[in-house]
């Protein structure tokens, strides 16, 4: 079972960073296919904290290779930095690779994202600000900047002038302050080539040379389905695949050597940004969800928008994304609840629905049609078989494995790596 892809199965941090984490030290390569630093992946170790967002989970695994793959874009000021940070808690960084047909995020794009919010006004979408999709908008237009014009000081200089010629007036009218110099992108890009250079790597070749020497690679996923710019609710999405089939091509691998897909889903749903979120809970409730699960994002601090379960998206990430596991994170979170409602399906306009609607407007008029399912109260955190668990606790899990389509092959319990319950082994 060699090429085993991980992703986000609802609006993300669903706890991608640890399910990578924790198939460690069996894994050979973890590669990253899509997004940037708008990810953050918490991964706790030994009670030790780390917040990754643009390297990829495997490096805190010192015997896996980790790889910044052709789909990422890479603000290389916050990858240096990440490195600087993780090398000072004792990691080794040495062993990252990165693709030289990864883009780069340029410093113009960050402020291309704060435009464009600012010219969508009330329709903006709550981005990271990092840069993303105008980084990726750039890649399509064909007038993106790739690692490997860190090395063609004239090519990379034509580039960037091209681009500051259509985008310096827009970032002075809209945000005020100094254009960007042709010689300052430049030279700022410029100095990063030779950091960058001995990191390098063919990823697509290395990767089919891993695969084919039975080698374990893991094609970690930023972002999640229902952020996915085509499968997502666009525009209230990413800008790029965060499904399944961006594993592929992020990386340079053919649909063959995917063996295994994982979707990581909590035990309940979370969204950060804006965009039509079914279940979203604005009371009480939501409040409760948000402090007992901790949910504030990890790269804006944002607090998280929280909702219960959501069924119709389960079997959406599951079709979507051909699922063969589900790892369903945060149980314990649940914990002390008297029931617990699920989404079992939608009412559209007085329709029952089952399948996610293909329309953005039906999406946003849709209502969850709950099934309450008994709760728990003992504390579940250190329980480490399916069967220790509470009688409802295994009960829900099985009801939601029905209504998901999909088997549920682990449980989060907690944080810790060690924290959660494996009913069947990944690896
Ligand atoms: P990611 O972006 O998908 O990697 O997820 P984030 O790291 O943004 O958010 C998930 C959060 O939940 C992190 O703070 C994790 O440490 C935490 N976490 C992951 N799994 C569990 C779990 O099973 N139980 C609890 N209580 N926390 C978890
Ligand atoms: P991880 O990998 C949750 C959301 C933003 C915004 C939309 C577009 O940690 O799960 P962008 O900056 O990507 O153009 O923002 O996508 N978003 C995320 N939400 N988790 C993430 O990553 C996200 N990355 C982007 O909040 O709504
Ligand atoms: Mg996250």
């Amino acid at each position: 079972m060699p090429g085993i892809v991980v992703l986000g199965a609802q609006w993300g941090d669903e706890g991608k960073g640890k399910a990578t984490d924790q198939l460690g030290t069996a894994v050979d390569y973890v590669v990253k296919f899509n997004g940037g630093n708008n990810a953050g992946h918490t991964v706790v170790v030994d009670g030790e904290k780390f917040a990754l967002h643009l390297i990829p989970a495997g490096i805190l695994s010192p015997t896996c290779t980790p790889v910044i793959g052709n789909g990422v874009v890479v603000d290389l000021e916050v990858m240096f930095a990440e490195l600087a940070d993780l090398e000072e808690r004792g990691v080794d960084v040495s062993r990252l690779r990165v693709s030289p047909n990864a883009h780069v995020i340029p410093p113009y794009n960050k402020a291309m994202d704060a435009v464009n919010e600012r010219m969508l006004g009330k329709r903006k979408l709550g981005t990271t600000g990092r840069g993303i999709g105008p980084t990726y908008a750039d890649k399509m237009n064909r007038i993106g900047i790739r690692i490997q014009d860190l090395f063609d000081p004239s090519i990379l200089r034509q580039k960037v002038e091209g681009a500051l010629a259509q985008k310096n007036p827009e970032i002075v009218k809209l945000l005020g302050g100094e254009p960007f110099t042709v010689d300052g992108v430049t030279n700022e890009l410029l100095s990063y080539a030779d950091r960058v250079k001995p990191m390098l790597m063919n990823v697509s070749a290395e990767i089919n040379h891993a695969l084919d020497r039975e080698e374990i690679v893991v094609f970690e996923g930023g972002q999640a389905t229902m952020l996915d710019i085509d499968h997502g609710t666009y525009p209230f999405v990413t800008s790029s695949n965060c499904t399944a089939a961006g594993a592929c091509t992020g990386s340079g691998v053919g649909p063959r050597r995917i063996d295994r897909i994982v979707g990581v889903a909590k035990a309940y749903i979370t969204r950060v940004g804006e965009g039509p979120f079914p279940t979203e809970l604005f009371g009480e409730d939501g409040d409760w969800l948000r402090e007992q699960g901790g949910e504030y994002g990890v790269t804006t601090g944002r607090p998280r928008r929280c909702g219960w379960y959501d069924a119709v998206v389960a079997r959406y990430a599951t079709a979507v994304n051909s699922l063969t596991d589900i790892v369903l994170t945060k149980l314990d979170v649940l914990t002390g609840l008297e029931q617990i409602p699920v989404c079992v399906a939608y009412d559209v306009d007085g329709e029952r629905v089952e399948d996610l609607p293909a329309s953005q407007s039906d999406m946003h008029h849709a209502k969850p049609i709950y099934e309450y399912l008994p709760g728990w109260s003992e504390d579940i955190s250190a329980v480490r078989s399916f069967e220790e668990l509470p009688a409802n606790a295994q009960a829900y899990v099985k009801r939601l494995e029905e209504l998901s389509n999909c088997q549920i092959s682990a449980i989060g319990v907690g944080a810790g790596r060690d924290q959660t319950i494996v009913r069947n082994p990944l690896v």
